[in-house]
């Protein structure tokens, strides 16, 4: 027995997760199949925590919001952030109580805010408009709502553009100059009632040097604020750690953060006499290495390139086509035999794009194997579709040799059970 990285041992040539053996779960539960480890989850988790004492850590439901893992983090203590009713449905629903969620978006439909009003869930307000929509909401309901503003702090992290969210040009947030007038604004409001302050820089950000301008940002917006005789309660910098994916990929832990963060944090707070919450809202540290991807092959062909061909593709696991992303592939059952060739692992999809892996140097690759997709927790699953008529494949939650079920496989029934033919075309 050996471990390959963090939590993934190989035993007898197979690769084991959480004390279970990958080609075992592959024929019990068929493929695809996702597979995540409970106690990885629980050592992420704590390892924020212990970063953080003092902080609030709401995990990204978007990240991967199965309610099985939302419910372990639910029990280690973590709030969430939710970006849907959907999210917001399904943390509720895993216990994290709602007065431990922020309720983000850019684009919220009067619904949505109804249901965080009625719910008592703090807002994150993205704009004047839907400002001035939440008040109307919040006094018809007879209630107050709790919120804070989404800063546009203008820090541009190195990270793929497309994940990039605190640039000036993105969707997301009030621009930082905005914000003061818009807290003045909101303080004469009925029904609402400004708290907190909220920002997201982007995602897989591989250095701590954007989270240190963002902070200093944010803490000269708190200090303006407060100015303005508002009384800010919580400060959340938002997320956006990075995870190794490549073998010897070095990226800030979350104690790394903290050493950059804490320090501005306390002693803008301690000068401006104030005592703020401060909230973290990690997705892919939390859960990105914790899960693997199994997926069968079915065919070989040698042609221009070696092809893999796999039964999950880009429905399952879109990171690498539309963000170019690396995820380290395993052959499951050969996983300790040296490389004997270079193979491009391609999945089902009628696109050319369907390329999971290329150009990897994997053992002897042959129909039946099991290739295991690593670091697959975020924004795999919670990003899968049925695109070619392929239900969704099962989740399944693996601890110390323990196995279940945590999402059941989709089936053909499920590709049409929504939908209806007019009796006119009958
Ligand atoms: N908070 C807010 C407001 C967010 O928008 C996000 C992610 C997070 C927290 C969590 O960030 P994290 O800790 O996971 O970096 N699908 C892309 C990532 C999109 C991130 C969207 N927002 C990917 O697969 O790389």
């Amino acid at each position: 027995m050996f471990t390959i990285k963090n939590h993934l041992e190989v035993q007898n040539n197979h690769l084991i997760i959480g004390g279970a053996d990958t080609t075992e779960l592959a024929e019990k539960f068929g493929t695809p199949l996702y597979v995540t480890n409970e106690s990885r989850i629980v050592e992420n988790f704590s390892a924020y925590r212990r970063a953080f004492p003092d902080a609030d850590i709401y995990y990204a439901a978007k990240a991967n919001g199965s309610l099985a893992i939302l419910r372990i983090l639910a029990r280690q203590g973590a709030g969430a952030d939710v970006f849907s009713f959907g999210e917001l449905y399904m943390a509720l629903l895993a216990g994290i109580p709602h007065d431990k969620i922020l309720f983000n978006g850019n684009s919220k439909t009067d619904f949505e805010l109804q249901k965080a009003t009625e719910l008592g869930v703090r807002v994150s307000v993205d704009s004047l408009d839907e400002l001035h929509t939440l008040s109307e909401i919040a006094q018809r309901s007879g209630k107050t709502v709790e919120i804070a503003f989404r800063v546009n702090p203008d820090v541009s992290p190195d990270t793929h553009p497309k994940i990039s969210t605190g640039l000036r040009t993105s969707k997301f947030g009030i621009p930082a100059e905005e914000v003061v007038n818009t807290y003045r604004e909101a303080s004469d409001l009925p029904g609402i009632a400004p708290c907190g302050i909220h920002c997201h820089i982007g995602s897989q950000i591989l250095d701590t040097e954007p989270f240190i301008e963002a902070t200093e940002k944010m803490m000269d917006l708190v200090e303006q604020v407060m100015r303005t005789g508002i009384d800010l309660k919580f400060v959340d910098i938002g997320s956006g750690l990075g995870i190794p994916y490549k073998k010897g990929e070095r990226t800030p832990q979350p104690q790394d953060l903290a050493s950059v963060v804490l320090p501005i944090f306390n002693e803008r707070t301690q000068a401006l006499g104030i005592s703020p919450k401060l909230i973290l809202e990690p997705g892919r540290y939390i859960i990105g290495d914790t899960t693997v991807l199994l997926t069968r092959v079915n065919t070989v062909k040698k042609a221009a390139r070696n092809f893999v061909g796999v039964d999950a593709g880009f429905n399952l696991l879109i990171r690498p086509a539309m963000y170019d992303s690396y995820h380290h592939v395993l052959v499951a059952n050969k996983a300790a035999s040296p490389p004997e060739g270079v193979y491009t692992v391609v999945g089902p999809i009628c696109e050319t794009g369907d390329v999971l892996a290329r150009d990897r140097e994997l053992p002897n690759v042959e129909k039946g194997d099991i290739v295991a997709l690593l670091d697959a927790g975020a924004y795999g699953f919670s990003m899968s579709s049925q695109y070619n008529g392929r239900p969704r494949c099962a989740e399944v939650l693996v601890k110390d040799g323990i196995v279940d079920i945590i999402r059941s496989r989709e089936d053909i029934e499920d590709l049409v059970a929504k939908q209806r033919i007019p009796a006119r075309l009958m």
